[in-house]
């Protein structure tokens, strides 16, 4: 492979940046990395160890944690020209988004690049323990106990000596210890919700619900008051707070457990153009190396796992909205409120479903045909109508049974944005020649998880 000049290292892989505004505020800065010709990584064997939160640590795990970091900042002061040193670390963050490198924000790239900054990272730290069962902790801000900056990364000293965690450039809020604001978590903008990876991990030309969301609102946050947000709240200054590869140990934790939760619908892209991707690190013995994006996609041979589970998640109980039924017209209407919410263009999909509820089986077996909007005039074709959505079938046994149950009907965005301004928002008909009489329910809901 051809040796790298730090201006063609940047040239070669600037083709497909992404825009970040956060990163070009520090564009002049030169924070390339020091030269090197990149071999490909080989991934050594490593034991699958569990990374933990913060606030599980144990009293040694903290010392441990901050000797990492005492060690890692000697480096700097020893060798500023090291490649793995705390100011060198940093400035391999700066030059992937907005230095000369390519910005890896803002797109797909944004969850590998920083599994494997963090991998390189949390090798280096290893090395200047000489202890490989080091890893990483993460800031479990997904959960309402932990959303004020861990206490550990607050004082500037700790007994005599400066505490390594610490640094200078923080909001007064995160120095105090003080919550974050509720609004960063909204519970309708929850992107453990996203319901593919374009929208909670972006595609090759735009960002998705994690990055944008309480990724962007925590760095900001946690940033010192001036503008530009120093440290965490600029991207070209973000990785010289300590707290930051704590804050990225959880946006990689909470990738790992959206893909377990739903292997199929969320699994990451498989284009090429994604897999094959690959980005140079320099790895804890100072070599140059390219890591693909699929090396990176499965935490175990990396070495780190976690445990399943975050509180970030799809909230246990969904939304009830209960909507509008005339039992005459045997229709739903949704309250203007509703409707303006589900109709304007929204980045989540979400799994919503319309529930009837007490609905009376009916004495006979019967097939009623569902239409958005009004239903077809009697006599037409009921099926070919434009606005027929499907059907129920309720087939009933010889004895009638006179109890109540629910029917849950899947209500995707698509169905719901159908509902034109105004009207019913769904109609129930029998179909032909049904006897067991009309559709009859007490009460019909929306629920959105
Ligand atoms: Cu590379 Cu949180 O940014």
């Amino acid at each position: 492979m051809a040796k790298y000049t730090r201006r063609e290292f940047g040239r070669t892989i600037l083709a497909g940046a992404a825009a970040s505004t956060l990163g070009r505020l520090f564009a002049q800065d030169d924070c390339s990395p020091p030269d090197g010709t990149p071999v490909d990584f080989v991934i050594p064997k490593l034991q699958n160890i569990q990374r933990k939160a913060i606030a599980e640590l144990t009293p040694n795990e903290i010392a441990r944690l901050r000797l990492a970091y005492v060690r890692l900042r000697a480096l700097t002061d020893s060798d500023p020209t090291d490649p793995r040193g705390w100011m060198q670390q940093a400035n391999v963050h700066c030059w992937q988004c907005g230095g000369s490198g390519s910005d890896i924000h803002g797109s797909w790239t944004f969850f590998p690049w920083h599994r494997g900054y963090l991998y390189f990272h949390e090798r280096i730290l290893c090395k200047l323990l000489n202890d490989n069962t080091f890893r990483l902790p993460y800031w479990s801000w997904d959960d309402k106990n932990y959303r004020n900056l861990p206490a550990i990364y607050r004082p500037a000293t700790v007994g005599a000596t400066a505490n390594s965690l610490y640094d200078a450039n923080r909001s007064s809020g995160a120095v105090a210890g003080a919550p974050m604001p509720s609004s960063i978590f909204p519970a309708l903008r929850n992107p453990m919700n996203a319901g593919n990876f374009a929208s909670f991990g972006g595609s090759a030309e735009s960002g998705g619900a994690l990055e944008f969301g309480p990724h962007g609102a925590i760095h900001m946050w946690t940033g010192g008051p001036e503008d530009p947000y120093p440290d965490m709240g600029n991207l070209s200054l973000a990785a010289r707070d300590p707290i930051f590869y704590a804050h990225h140990c959880n946006i990689d934790r909470l990738w790992a457990e959206w893909n377990r939760r739903n292997p199929v619908a969320h699994a990451n892209p498989t284009d090429a153009e994604f897999l094959t991707r690959s980005f140079p690190f320099f790895d804890e013995n100072k070599n140059l190396v390219n890591i693909r994006v699929q090396d990176v996609l499965n935490t175990a041979p990396l070495g780190f796992s976690y445990r399943p589970g975050a509180k970030l998640s799809k909230s246990n109980l969904p939304k009830w909205t209960q909507l509008k039924y005339d039992s005459t017209t045997q229709s739903i209407t949704l309250p203007d409120n509703v409707r303006a919410a589900l109709t304007a263009p929204s980045v989540i999909a979400r799994q919503r479903s319309l529930v009837l509820k007490n609905v009376k089986l009916p004495t006979a077996s019967g097939l009623y045909n569902v239409f958005v909007g009004d239903p077809p005039a009697t006599g037409a074709d009921q099926a070919t109508a434009t606005n027929y959505v499907g059907y129920i079938g309720i087939i009933v046994g010889q004895h009638h049974h006179d109890h109540n149950c629910s029917l849950i009907l899947d209500a995707t965005n698509e169905f719901l944005q159908r509902a034109g301004a105004g009207g019913a928002l769904l109609t129930f008909a029998p179909a032909g020649t049904t006897n067991g009489g009309k559709l009859d329910f007490s009460s019909a809901y929306l629920t959105e998880e």
